[in-house]
């Protein structure tokens, strides 16, 4: 185990860490070398919530390679010391495991602060001299990674500044400067297209890690896992097999004072253009040669390609449902509609739900539709993908039931991305006692119970990928284009324009609608309808 701590603390650090087998993952990673990482937007929300809180509990891990520094780049003016508390009070609040006084007094002594605006030259040089002095003495050998955690408007200002000062360049001997550019990546295809120039004119693609958290978490990683570790589910994980696949991610909250962000937003470009569209293609792609980043990417993004797209409003209106939540009430807490929201527009289109019917028209999913579910203030939290299978023929056990319309029912495969992460397989049983009457029963793998620790967080696991250059779970360029051009043809059906700019001029004349439904129900009743139309169900959790 690697200590980012003094020998002498090395007995608690074990005691409470004892080595993790869910860290070791897909990834044939090399161990990463002690880096500076400097966070453009480090006094912002993701700073406080996810960064900090993940590396600090890399370095109580052990995983942090010692000797590392984190620099916070932001606009407002404060010391070293102010910064260091304000992260220790927002780690103790959104650390997954508690902080120890002591580590985070040692973790802390490699955490600074710089002031600048991103658009200011001089901060820049400023920071250059700072990275210099830092490099010799943490002796960091010229490895620094910047990570872009910035509003997405700043993304081009920082970059075109990063590359003027030269902090793009590798630098000394066995040095690397590499980019982590947080989402949204564009808000449609020609914006992504653009800031792809803009981020690869400074950054090479090996260079360039464009985060989706979704990949990061330990569910989404066990996927490929789960489908090409073992023998009995590749065979049967095709149309012959398969009757269709959903993929729901439901949220209890609602927009939370994110509201600047979500009203040029909506689910769709928030939720469906990255994190669904990702868990789909690690559902649904080839298996790759290797475990190398470009097989692995290059897989999915044939799925991409064969998304078949939507030709016009019509086409949408059929297979695409959209809502926005109004007022209702979650675990019985009465809660307002989304408009009633802080800095949302009375009036606001934006969607808070999506649902939709996929096809992939490849040999393997020819026929076998997928249902993909989105939504705020639904009555659940949870992320899971169901594999419904096809139902065995109505012989024997399976006859349909005296005034029953249900035949059998299908085995399922769910696998949980969270929370209670794991694996559940739905089939039938006998029921014990002298009649025969058949039962669905579950058999369900849990995380926890199996390996008796929690996950670490999908941050943790991307920090450490990206310290170490493996960009394996990291969407590349054309996996982020070909998903906006997917998704660019609802987004002119809604609005009339794919860019994010449209929702303040109203609607085209013949664009779908944009359905209610209450806050802690599972979105419009029209969403429904998408699997009823073909005979099927979305399935409760
Ligand atoms: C983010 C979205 O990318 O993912 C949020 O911007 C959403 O709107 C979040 O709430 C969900 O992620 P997680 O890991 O909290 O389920």
């Amino acid at each position: 185990m690697r200590l980012a701590f003094p020998v002498e603390m090395a007995p608690l650090l074990l005691m409470q860490t004892a080595s993790n087998p869910l860290r070791e993952g897909l990834s044939n990673r090399p161990q990463p070398k002690p880096c500076a990482l400097v966070i453009f937007g480090a006094t912002g929300d993701l700073t406080h919530r996810k960064l900090v809180p993940a590396l600090y509990n890399l370095a109580a891990d052990g995983d942090l390679p010692p000797g590392s520094v984190i620099i916070g780049f932001a606009r407002r003016d404060k010391p070293d010391d102010v910064f260091r508390k304000e992260m220790e009070e927002a780690t103790k609040k959104f650390s997954r495991q508690p902080v120890q006084q002591e580590l985070w007094d040692h973790f802390a002594q490699n955490l600074f602060y710089h002031r600048s605006e991103f658009d200011k030259d001089e901060g820049y040089t400023a920071l250059a001299e700072r990275l210099d002095q830092l490099d010799k003495e943490h002796n960091l050998g010229g490895r620094r990674m910047f990570y872009l955690a910035a509003g997405p408007e700043q993304f081009e200002p920082i970059i075109s500044r990063l590359k003027k000062s030269g902090l793009n360049n590798p630098g000394a001997e066995g040095g690397w400067a590499r980019a982590v550019v947080e989402k949204p990546f564009g808000t449609d295809l020609a914006s992504a297209r653009h800031l792809n120039e803009v981020v690869n004119d400074a950054f090479p693609e090996t260079s360039t890690y464009r985060i989706d958290h979704f990949l990061g978490k330990e569910t989404a990683q066990n996927i490929m896992v789960l489908r090409f570790a073992n023998a009995i589910f590749e065979p049967i994980w095709n149309s012959r097999y398969i009757d269709h696949i959903e993929i729901t991610a439901a949220e209890t909250l609602g927009v939370e004072g994110r509201a600047g962000y979500y009203e040029t937003s909506g689910a769709l470009r928030d939720m469906v253009q990255n994190h669904l569209i990702q868990l789909l293609t690690l559902v649904c792609m080839e298996p790759p040669t290797d475990l190398g980043a470009d097989s692995v990417r290059g897989e999915k993004v044939k799925v991409l390609r064969s998304l078949r797209p939507f030709k016009n409003a019509d086409d949408v209106k059929q297979h695409v449902v959209r809502g926005q939540y109004a007022a209702g009430a979650i675990n019985g807490q009465a809660v307002p509609g989304y408009r009633e929201e802080q800095n949302v527009k009375p009036g606001s289109m934006t969607e808070t739900f999506v649902a939709m019917r996929v096809l992939i028209d490849n040999w393997r999913w020819s026929g076998v539709p997928i249902y993909v579910r989105v939504g705020k203030r639904l009555p659940k939290n949870g992320a899971e993908i169901s594999i419904f299978f096809k139902q065995a023929p109505s012989v024997l056990f399976n006859q349909q039931a005296p005034g029953s319309d249900e035949v059998g029912a299908n085995n399922v495969l769910v696998i949980r991305i969270q929370p209670d992460e794991g694996v559940s397989l739905r089939m039938q049983s006998k029921l014990p006692g002298a009649a025969l009457r058949v039962e669905p029963v579950k058999m369900d793998f849990q995380y926890g119970a199996s390996f008796g620790k929690a996950s670490p967080e999908a941050y943790e696991r991307l920090l450490l990928d990206a310290m170490s250059g493996d960009p394996t779970l990291f969407a590349r360029r054309d996996e982020v284009e070909e998903a906006w051009q997917f998704v660019d043809t609802i987004e002119q059906a809604w609005h009339g324009t794919t860019d994010g700019t449209a929702t303040a001029n109203g609607k085209p004349a013949d664009a779908p609608t944009l359905y209610g439904y209450a806050a802690g129900s599972w979105g419009p009743a029209e969403a429904d309808d998408l699997p009823e139309q073909d005979g099927r169900k979305w399935r409760r959790f």
